[in-house]
C-alpha cells in the first residue's frame, strides 16, 4: 500500500503529522505501508512556484491513496489566480479523475452539546453526502473576468454532460443501498437547465435502484430542511458548488467541522483522503487543531480504497475511544471535559488504537 502525503499550508503538517502517528502504530503492528511527502498548495508554490508541482502530482498518481491536510493561506491571495493553492487542490482532483466525494455527516453522542443545534434535533445524525467533484461551475468553460461595455463582468459556467451526472448517481445509490436506502437529490431545477438534465438522469439510473426511496429537493429548501429535520435525510446526492455548501452546513450539526472526514473517489475506488475543513491560519503552529477529522479520513482510507473494513473500523473506533474518555480539542471542548492540544489528541488516538 503506497500512500502519498501532502501535508499542505496551515494546519496541515500538524493534523497530517497526528495521522501519520496512528499509521506508523499499524505499521508497528504488522501493517504494511509506504509513505512519502510532497507539497501542495502555497507549499507547493512555495518549493516549486506552482501549487501543484509535478513531482507531486506523479506522486500522487503512483500512489494507491492520497492522504492531504489543507491548502491555502493569507500570504497566497495576492497570487495570480493560476498559482493560488486552492488551484492545486482542484488540479489534483480532476487530474486523477476523483469525481466521487463522499463527506459523512455523523454526529458523537458525546458531541451533541457541541452542535449549535439542539440536542434533540442532531442525537442520533448520520447522513453521507455524495457530492460531484470534477465538474459544474467550479471546472465550466467559459469562465473569466474580462471589460464589456465599458466595465468589468466576472462569469463562469455551470455545465453536466449525462455520463458524468451517471457515475456520480451510480455511486450514491450504491452507497445508499448498503446504508438506509434512502437516497435524495438535491439540484435547482426550478431554475437551472442544468438541474434539470440532473434530475432527468438521477431518476433514469434510479430505475436500477428499486429498492432504494429516491426524493428530489431543491437546493435551498435541502439547506433549510439540514437545520430543521436533519433527521430525515439518508443519502445526499448533488452537484460539486451544492455539495460544497451543504456539507460545510452539515459539519456544524456534527458539532464542529473539525470532526468530518472525506473521501473522494475514482472509478476504480482510487483515493484522496481529507478532513473537509480549511487550513485554518489563525490558529496554525499552535497546536491547537482538531486531527481527528484527519485520522477519521484514514479510517475511510481503509474502508474505501484498501477495502479493509476491520482496520477502518479500529481506527473509528479509537476515536470514539478518545471523545468517550472526554478528550476535548479547542473547537469541540465543552464545560467539564479536558482540553488537549493537537498533538496530545493524536497521540490519545494512538494510545485507544489497543
Ligand atoms: C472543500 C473546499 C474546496 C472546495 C476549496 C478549498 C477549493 O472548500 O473541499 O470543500 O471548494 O472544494
Ligand atoms: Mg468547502
Amino acid at each position: 500500500m503506497k500512500i502519498a502525503v501532502l501535508p499542505g499550508d496551515g494546519i496541515g503538517p500538524e493534523i497530517v503529522a497526528q495521522a501519520v502517528k496512528v499509521l506508523d502504530a499499524l505499521q508497528r503492528d504488522g501493517l504494511k505501508v509506504e509513505m512519502e511527502q510532497a507539497p501542495i498548495g502555497g507549499a507547493g508554490y512555495d518549493a516549486a512556484g506552482d501549487p501543484l508541482p509535478q513531482m507531486t502530482l506523479d506522486l500522487a498518481r503512483a500512489a494507491d491513496a492520497v492522504l492531504l491536510g489543507a491548502v491555502g493561506g493569507p500570504q497566497y491571495d495576492g497570487l495570480e489566480r493560476s498559482l493560488r493553492p486552492e488551484r492545486g487542490l482542484l488540479r489534483i482532483r480532476k487530474e486523477l479523475n476523483l469525481f466521487a466525494n463522499l463527506r459523512p455527516a455523523l454526529l458523537y453522542p458525546e458531541l451533541a452539546s457541541a452542535s449549535t443545534l439542539k440536542p434533540e434535533v442532531v442525537a442520533g445524525l448520520d447522513i453521507m453526502i455524495v457530492r460531484e467533484l470534477t465538474g459544474d461551475i467550479y471546472f465550466g468553460q467559459p469562465r473569466g473576468i474580462e471589460t464589456r461595455g465599458g466595465e468589468r463582468v466576472g462569469f463562469n459556467t455551470m455545465v453536466y454532460s449525462e455520463s458524468e451526472i451517471r457515475r456520480v448517481a451510480r455511486v450514491a445509490f450504491d452507497i445508499a443501498m448498503k446504508r438506509g436506502r434512502k437516497l435524495c437529490s438535491v439540484e435547482k431545477a426550478n431554475v437551472l437547465e442544468c438541474s434539470e438534465l440532473w434530475k432527468e438522469v438521477v431518476i433514469e439510473v434510479g430505475r436500477d435502484y428499486p429498492e432504494v426511496e429516491l426524493s428530489h429537493m431543491y437546493v435551498d429548501n435541502a439547506a433549510m430542511q439540514l437545520v430543521r429535520n436533519p433527521k430525515q435525510f439518508d443519502v445526499i446526492v448533488t452537484g460539486n458548488i451544492f455539495g460544497d455548501i451543504l456539507s460545510d452546513e452539515a459539519s456544524m450539526l456534527s458539532g464542529s467541522i473539525g470532526m468530518l472526514p472525506s473521501a473522494s473517489l475514482d472509478l476504480q475506488n482510487k483515493g484522496m483522503y481529507e478532513p473537509i475543513h480549511g487550513s485554518a491560519p489563525d490558529i496554525a503552529g499552535r497546536d491547537l487543531a482538531n486531527p481527528l477529522a484527519t485520522i477519521l479520513s484514514v479510517g475511510m482510507m481503509f474502508r474505501y480504497t484498501f477495502a479493509d473494513g476491520a482496520l477502518a473500523d479500529r481506527i473509528d473506533g479509537a476515536v470514539r475511544k478518545v471523545i468517550a474518555q472526554g478528550l476535548r480539542t479547542g473547537d469541540i471542548w465543552t464545560e467539564g471535559c479536558q482540553r488537549v492540544s493537537c498533538s496530545a489528541m493524536g497521540d490519545a488516538v494512538v494510545a485507544a488504537l489497543g
